[in-house]
């Protein structure tokens, strides 16, 4: 394919005509660093079913730099970048100069305005307009470049928030994904205005990150975060505090308590140079709730999810299942509300994984492992019966919550996003048509070695179970309104899986949650 640098649009376009690829794009200012070269490695990993280009544009924006900012002064070194874009994996570089980003002239093309809401926040707050001026051109970027996927790195955090609310308004398809910070021995963030720093300032500029890790660390272990006294570090080497604050990391609202993620989020001048740093406050591990009608191949996903993510996978399902098993298994009739109380009063569920290095997990009842009795159609048509009585859910929900009460947990069912953990971080309700569920079960019964039905009787006993699970009283199968809808028809395991890590993603930020399997 060859690493090309093009200056003209024009050439740009005909190159890219040529490829017929998917782009992933990365827009900088140039002055490329290791933040810049993790994020064009990442791009260059990034699973996908067509053929891909990375492309990475220079282009030092004027619209986002105040009347005294350093304009002038940013690094432009376009050799120096070429070469490490390159040798990190991108294909192309495009170093567009104004007049092709802005044919108009400064006065003739259409700015964007970010809502106040993100914009009065942190940097916004400070640097009026940047903001405005990176919508703009990152619009424009786009409008050229045609993307799939957009990379943007965590470090810009404001940015990023802002970049994804705006995709999300204007219905721009486009993947935007990020990832984490990168930081140099001393824990200072990459950033192309650490070239502005002297040794001396280079000393004091680490005591930014010192202080931010500290609170960190102080957080995690006793849930207190004390701004005063991390402002006070920070003041002792020189540095002058332009904002310290915690707000919620998606509304970037300011924050007292650290319920949801939060983002710890300074900006200081060391010397006459502007660093910006910040860290994720999270009171336990990330919650991710997936829920779904039946056959809708959350099993299969959730359970791969969950080892990518090296995160806790509970199946809710097998425990109404073995419920259900248990009530059968002693003759006691759905309906006989003392005599399923009685039973399950004394009665103990545990997991046990298959073993140590499988996510693979065998459900015991009263010490009896009846994970494949659980899987029966017998099992199956009177699980809904078992599962609408409030005694079996109280007992159920308790136990799950138990379960995850440090988080670290992606657990899949019915009610898990609305009343097992109505706080998850990541809520997804995954499902399908039912022509296309009854399809899934005949093969799963079929692989199975059962007596089958025709996919018609299949569909018709989902319907059912829907109906019945959609229909009960007390916490029904229903998308919990702020969950994403994923519609698996036609997707393979695969790219089900692909998809939900994009959601999981755009939740959880690499900073907080870093797996090499993702
Ligand atoms: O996911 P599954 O097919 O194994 O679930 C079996 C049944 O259990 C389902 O039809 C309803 C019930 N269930 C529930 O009521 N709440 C949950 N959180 C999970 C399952």
């Amino acid at each position: 394919m060859g690493q090309k640098i093009f200056q003209a649009n024009s050439e740009l376009q005909d190159w890219l005509l040529e490829q017929n690829s998917a782009i992933i794009f990365i827009p900088t200012m140039g002055g490329l660093h290791a933040g810049h070269e993790y994020l064009i490695r990442k791009a260059k990993e990034t699973k996908n079913k067509r053929k891909q280009i990375v492309l990475v544009s220079i282009f030092v924006n004027p619209l986002q730099f105040g009347k005294d900012e350093d304009f002038i002064e940013y690094p432009r070194n376009l050799k120096k970048d070429a070469e490490l874009a390159f040798n990190a994996g991108a294909d192309a570089i495009w170093s567009p100069d104004y007049s092709q980003v802005f044919p108009g002239g400064e006065n003739s093309h259409f700015k964007i305005q970010v809502p106040e809401a993100l914009n009065n926040q942190l940097c916004g707050a400070e640097r009026q307009g940047h903001f405005d001026g990176v919508a703009t051109v990152i619009l424009r970027l786009i409008n050229i470049i045609k993307p799939e996927i957009l990379i943007l790195g965590e470090k810009d955090w404001q940015q990023l928030i802002i970049i994804r609310k705006l995709f999300h308004e204007l219905s721009i398809p486009i993947k935007i994904k990020s990832f984490a910070t990168q930081r140099d021995q001393s824990g200072l963030a990459y950033s192309s205005r650490n070239s502005y720093l002297s040794d001396s300032e280079k000393l004091n500029a680490q005591f930014l990150p010192k202080a931010i890790e500290t609170a960190k660390k102080e957080f995690d272990k006793n849930k207190i975060i004390n701004l005063n006294k991390i402002a006070k570090q920070i003041k002792q080497k020189n540095l002058k505090i332009e904002y310290l604050k915690i707000v919620d990391a998606f509304s970037l609202k300011e924050r007292e308590n650290v319920n949801d993620i939060c983002l710890l989020a300074a900006a200081v001048k060391c010397g006459s140079t502007r660093l910006i740093d910040h860290t994720f406050l999270m009171r336990r591990k990330p919650i991710i709730a997936i829920d779904g009608p039946a056959g809708a191949g959350k099993s299969t996903v959730t359970k791969e999810f969950a080892k990518r993510l090296g995160l806790i996978y509970l199946d809710t399902g097998a425990m109404y299942r073995a419920v259900t098993w248990l009530i059968q298994d002693k003759s006691i009739d759905s309906s006989d509300l003392i005599g399923i109380k009685n039973i399950l009063k004394d009665s103990k569920l545990d997991f046990k994984n298959s073993n140590s290095n499988s996510i693979e997990q065998r459900i015991l009842i009263n010490n009896i492992d009846v994970t494949n009795q659980i899987r029966t159609p017998e099992v199956t048509s009177l699980v809904s019966e078992i599962s609408k009585h409030k005694l079996v859910r109280e007992l159920l929900t308790t136990q799950q919550q138990l379960i995850g009460v440090n988080g670290g947990i992606v657990a899949e069912g019915r009610d898990i996003g609305t009343a097992v953990f109505p706080d998850a971080d990541v809520k997804v309700f995954l499902t399908a048509s039912p022509k296309e569920r009854a399809k899934r079960r005949y093969l799963d019964l079929q692989k199975r070695g059962y007596k089958l039905s025709s996919i018609e009787d299949l569909a018709k006993e989902i319907k059912e179970r829907d109906k019945n699970d959609s229909e009960r009283k007390i916490a029904p199968l229903k998308k919990a309104q702020d969950a994403i809808e994923l519609v698996t028809d036609g997707m393979n395991i695969e790219e089900v899986l692909i998809e939900l890590t994009y959601i999981f993603r755009s939740k959880i930020p690499e900073e907080v949650w870093l797996t090499p399997n993702l």
